[in-house]
C-alpha cells in the first residue's frame, strides 16, 4: 500500500483554503504608480507602445492622482516631459519645469494622502537623451551631473515631493542628493535610491512616453550596470546605503528576480522593484493577439516580483491591480 504519506493537495482544494494559506499577495498597498506630465498638450496622449497608459496634462494627472488615491494605491511617481530639451536638462530643476509644477498641484489637491515620488535624472530634459553631462568625446561626466541632481532635488522638494527617487546610474549621486536637500532645510525627504540599474533593452516604451531618443544610437552602458553581473549589484546598494539611501530599487524586475532575492537576505530596508515598460509591453501585445491571459499573467508576474522579496512594484499596471482589488 503505496499511498503518499504528504498529501499537500489537501490544501489546494477550495479557493477558500488556498486564499488562507497563500505566503503572498499584491494589493494596492504594494504598488508605486508611475505618471507621465507633459508640457505644452491640452489633451491626455496614449502611448502606442503602452497599452493603458498616457502622457498626462497637469490636469488629468490631477483627476488620475485623485482616483489612484481613491483606489488605496499610496504613491505615485512622476516623469517631466518638458516643452523644451537642451544639453543640460535645465527644465529639471526650473521652479517651472513641469514635473514641479505637477507636483504642486497634486500636494495642494491631495495633501498627505498620496505620496509624492520624483524621479530624480536629467534624460528626459536633455537633447541627446542622456543621464547626464556629456563631455566632447560623448561620455558622461560623473561629477559635473552630480550637480545638476542636486540641483533638481532641491527643486523636487521645494515644489512639494514626498521622496526623491535618483535614477541616473552617476557614483555618488545619493550622497549628493542628502547633502543637498539637507543644506536646502529638507531633511525629512527620504531618498529612494534606484540602487541597482542594469542597462536593459527593456526600458523601450517608456523612452517612447518621455519622447527619448539617445543621440548617435548610443547607449547608457557606460553608466548602467551590466546585466552580467549580481554581486556588483550588492556593491551599488551597500554604497547607496552608506551614502544615506532610505530605500533601494532593483529595475527592471523579471529578468532581475535573484537581485531582488539576494537584496532581500541582505539589507532591511524596503526594497522596491520597478516592473518596467518592457515588461508591461510585452503582456499586453501578447494579450491582445490572444496568445496569453494579459490579466492573470501581469498578477503572476507581479506575484513572482513580491515573492522574490521586493516590498513594493512600480508597475503600469499599478490601477489595473487595484480596480481588481476594489471589485
Ligand atoms: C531614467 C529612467 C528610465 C526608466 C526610468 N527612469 C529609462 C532609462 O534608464 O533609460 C525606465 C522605466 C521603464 O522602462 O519603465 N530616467
Amino acid at each position: 500500500m503505496a499511498f503518499p504519506e504528504r498529501r499537500l493537495r489537501r490544501l489546494r482544494r477550495t479557493p477558500a483554503l488556498r486564499r488562507m494559506v497563500a505566503e503572498t499577495q499584491v494589493g494596492p498597498d504594494d504598488l508605486i504608480a508611475p505618471l507621465f506630465i507633459r508640457e505644452g498638450i491640452d489633451q491626455p496622449n496614449p502611448i502606442e507602445s503602452l497599452p493603458g497608459v498616457v502622457q498626462h496634462t497637469v490636469d488629468s494627472a490631477r483627476r488620475e492622482a485623485a482616483e489612484l488615491t481613491a483606489l488605496g494605491v499610496p504613491a505615485v511617481i512622476l516623469f517631466g516631459v518638458p516643452a523644451i530639451k537642451d544639453a543640460t536638462g535645465s527644465q529639471s530643476c526650473d521652479p517651472d519645469g513641469i514635473v514641479q509644477v505637477a507636483l504642486r498641484a497634486l500636494k495642494a489637491d491631495l495633501g498627505d494622502d498620496l505620496v509624492l515620488i520624483a524621479d530624480l535624472c536629467v534624460d528626459e530634459y536633455t537633447d541627446h537623451g542622456h543621464c547626464g553631462i556629456v563631455r566632447d568625446d560623448g561620455t558622461v561626466d560623473n561629477d559635473a551631473t552630480l550637480e545638476l541632481y542636486t540641483m533638481a532635488a532641491v527643486a523636487q522638494a521645494r515644489a512639494g515631493a514626498d521622496i526623491v527617487a535618483p535614477s541616473g546610474m552617476m557614483d555618488g549621486q545619493v550622497a549628493a542628493i542628502r547633502y543637498a536637500l539637507d543644506q536646502d532645510d529638507h531633511p525629512e525627504i527620504p531618498i529612494l535610491a534606484y540602487a541597482a540599474k542594469y542597462a536593459s533593452a527593456l526600458y523601450g516604451p517608456f523612452r517612447d512616453a518621455v519622447d527619448v531618443t539617445i543621440a548617435g544610437g548610443g547607449d547608457r552602458k557606460g553608466y548602467q550596470q551590466d546585466p552580467a553581473n549580481v554581486r556588483e549589484s550588492m556593491e551599488e546598494m551597500e554604497a547607496d546605503l552608506s551614502e544615506g539611501a532610505d530605500m533601494l530599487m532593483v529595475k527592471p524586475a523579471l529578468a532581475y528576480l535573484d537581485v531582488i532575492s539576494r537584496a532581500r537576505a541582505r539589507f532591511d530596508v524596503p526594497l522596491a522593484a520597478y516592473h518596467v515598460s518592457g515588461e508591461y509591453a510585452m503582456v499586453k501585445a501578447a494579450g491582445e493577439r490572444g496568445w496569453i491571459d494579459a490579466d492573470a499573467v501581469m498578477r503572476e508576474h507581479l506575484l513572482g516580483i513580491k515573492r522574490a522579496g521586493a516590498d513594493l512594484i512600480l508597475t503600469y499596471a499599478a490601477r489595473q491591480i487595484a480596480e481588481e482589488h476594489a471589485r
